[in-house]
């Protein structure tokens, strides 16, 4: 078991990845086991709909990283999506395998109790009313399907004013919600 952290910023040293190392921190200072994939470095195909995961023989018929995806997602004691938003929603490399998620929409996990899932998302414009609103919906099946909730989010807004690094502020509170998931 350990806090599966899924990172989808195309930018290696954007604020996605600080966010992700701010965590990792805390998890190493905790002790808490945890798996860090970039989704930027995953070489992650499209669905096809083929619905060969229906059968327990077929984990899925496109054999890429997503295999390990699957693994990290059944593994995992909790979650962590960390996310820059494009266009009022998730990167494509992200969406791509949300939608490998209907492996799970196919044969849902049934776990003893549900897993957390946390959320960080990073917007470069300012605030405007649905640039927050789109993404959770975006995972709302493969939480439910992979026997997760949504344990808590933090949303950073008008990231295109930082500069390149992020504020202490913003590191402060992305542990804190590290905090919380190492515990749970
Ligand atoms: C293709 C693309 C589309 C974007 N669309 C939006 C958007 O719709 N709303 C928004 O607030 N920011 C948008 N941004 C800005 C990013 O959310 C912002 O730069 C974010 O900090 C990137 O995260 P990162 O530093 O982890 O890479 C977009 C950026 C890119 C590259």
């Amino acid at each position: 078991m350990a806090i599966y952290i899924l990172e989808s910023s195309s930018r290696k040293t954007g604020y996605s990845a600080q966010a992700a190392q701010a965590a990792i921190s805390i998890f190493e200072a905790q002790g808490a086991a945890y798996i860090y994939d970039r989704a930027i470095s995953l070489n992650v195909a499209y669905c096809l709909a083929c619905d060969k995961c229906i059968s327990e023989e077929v984990e899925c018929s496109v054999k890429d990283d997503m295999l390990g995806v699957y693994a990290n997602l059944i593994k995992a004691s909790a979650l962590l999506f960390i996310t820059p938003i494009t266009f009022s929603s998730v990167p494509a490399q992200l969406k791509a395998i949300l939608d490998r998620g209907q492996r799970f929409y196919n044969r849902p996990l049934k776990r003893e109790a549900k897993i957390p899932a946390y959320f960080i998302a990073f917007g470069g414009a300012k605030p405007y009313k649905e640039q927050f609103e789109i993404y959770p919906l975006q995972f709302k099946h493969l939480l439910k399907n992979i026997d997760a909730w949504q344990a808590g989010a933090l949303n950073f807004a008008h990231t295109d004013a930082y500069g390149p690094r992020l504020s202490d502020a913003a590191a402060r509170q992305i542990q804190a919600l590290a905090l919380q998931a190492a515990g749970s």
